[in-house]
């Protein structure tokens, strides 16, 4: 825990309320554990309808057992239906608001985030219209009777409540009204497309707009008014945070996810979490499956690696093409066989313009996936599966199979404000930074244009086509 050692009786008493609070979820833990061991010890091969029996009560329909095709026992969950027993809680969710200065936050997957004078923490559910209104007002300007009515501000909480708001004006948004497709990298894997008719965001990932920082950046005050469609690749913690997603849904009228329905414990589906987080508006794509709009189409590619082994199906490419430029967002995909992405060149051709992380390191499964593995693996095999990305030789087979004109690595999480979720401090010496400066300077000894991203980057394109509304 990133809190210096200290306060260590408030952590005892947030252990304690954690336990009784959560009491269903930490004994629905304890049966999915327990029935993965009465499956690993009863299901031989043999009918599963007698097992049935045996589930404990409180899983008791709300899975189908099965075996995959080597006589391996399983179980799914009706998704969609657990969301409407006692194990999808609201209550546990909250919202925390201050003001902030800088870019500096605990890590988040270890550090709770503990009452702070200046930290007004709201009860109040993700789906909650109040976060939209709230969010409006960084443009709208509205009452703050208003706002604190529609939170349900208590009058205990009014005075810190008050602090959050300036009468003084916001930045004027310009939309983009140019005739060209314009880029911007807004840092980590967050890229904006826009033309003057259509905007669509990568990987949302927004840092602020009010305070000082080192480095140059985009910030929520070069977001446009709408975003047509919101792409989202994968379901790591660097690619989807609520933190930047409530407050822009009052702007997003697409959302596009990759499909799953497996219903396994670790490959929740995207789709049925938007919806009950309060977005309607939510497409799940499937792979080679397109989505055309005016003059423009978003494909789903296959992804493959970065998920540790895993059977997660959760996890997409995009290619965007708009008119006839072609965007290919790749992702921390790891090109594990490239006859794959050879397959799907045929299919969608050369591309301008690609896009990859290559944070071909990775943790090792345990530290993303280890509490949902309820047998324990070894170290090795633990260390032999990683969340790793492309290195050099793996993102130069997709530079030879799709032949971009220009090339970009993602950051890979060394932006200041990515620090609190990424953990990563590299130095020149890290492998992700030494392969991808080999992969830059590859490509640029074969003509093509090479960059790795940091902070901020703007670039408009061609796109030789008619826009339309
Ligand atoms: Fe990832």
């Amino acid at each position: 825990m990133d809190l210096g050692g200290v306060r260590t009786g408030e952590i005892a008493l947030l252990l304690q309320t954690t336990l009784k609070r959560q009491h269903n979820l930490i004994e629905f833990a304890k049966a999915m554990r327990e029935l993965d061991k009465m499956l690993l010890s009863e299901a031989k091969g043999f009918g599963l309808e007698l097992l049935y029996a045996k589930v404990p009560d409180l899983l008791k329909g709300l899975i189908e057992l099965y075996y995959d095709r080597n006589n391996n026992a399983g179980y799914r969950f009706f998704e969609s239906l657990l969301y409407k027993t006692v194990y999808y809680n609201k209550t546990s969710q909250t919202i925390a608001l201050w003001l902030t200065n800088n870019d500096h936050r605990p890590f988040c997957l270890s550090t709770p985030r503990l009452n702070e004078p200046d930290v007004l923490h709201l009860d109040i559910a993700f789906d909650n219209a109040g976060i939209d209104e709230l969010a409006k007002m960084k443009r709208t300007p509205q009452s703050i009777d208003y706002i604190a009515g529609v939170l349900g501000i208590t009058a205990d909480q009014m005075h810190l409540f008050t602090t959050f708001f300036t009468n003084d004006a916001p930045p004027h948004y310009m939309k983009y009204d140019g005739d060209k497709i314009r880029m911007r990298y807004f840092g980590h894997a967050c890229i904006l497309i826009e033309t003057r008719g259509i905007s669509i965001l990568a990987d949302p990932l927004i840092s602020y707009y009010g305070y000082d920082s080192e480095i140059e950046h985009f910030s929520d005050a070069d977001l446009p008014d709408i975003i047509d469609y919101v792409l989202i690749t994968h379901n790591h913690q660097d690619h989807i945070l609520f933190e930047t997603l409530l407050p822009l849904r009052h702007k997003i009228r697409n959302i596009i996810v990759p499909k799953t329905n497996s219903g396994k414990l670790e490959d929740p589906d995207l789709k049925l979490m938007f919806n009950n987080i309060g977005f309607n508006n939510v497409i799940a794509v499937d792979e080679m499956e397109e989505i055309a709009f005016s003059d423009a189409v978003i494909t789903g590619l296959p992804f493959i690696g970065e998920h540790s082994d895993l059977n997660i199906l959760t996890k997409s490419c995009y290619l965007v093409r708009i008119g006839q430029f072609k965007l290919l967002f790749l992702a921390d995909s790891r090109i594990v066989e490239p006859k794959l992405y050879e397959a799907i060149q045929k299919q969608v051709g050369d591309v301008d313009v690609m896009f990859l992380g290559m944070e071909c390191d990775g943790a090792p499964l345990s530290w993303l996936y280890g509490p949902l593995m309820t047998r324990k693996l070894t170290r090795d095999q633990d260390f032999s599966r990683r969340l790793a990305g492309s290195d050099c030789d793996k993102g130069m087979s997709l530079v030879n199979i799709f032949n971009p004109k220009e090339v970009y690595v993602y950051a890979m999480g060394q932006e200041p404000w990515l620090e609190f979720i990424s953990s990563i401090k590299y130095t020149d010496e890290s492998n992700p930074i030494v392969q991808s400066n080999k992969l830059v300077e590859t490509c640029i000894s074969k003509g093509i244009i090479a960059e790795r991203l940091f902070g901020e980057k703007e670039l408009l394109y061609e796109s030789n086509m008619v826009l339309s509304d």
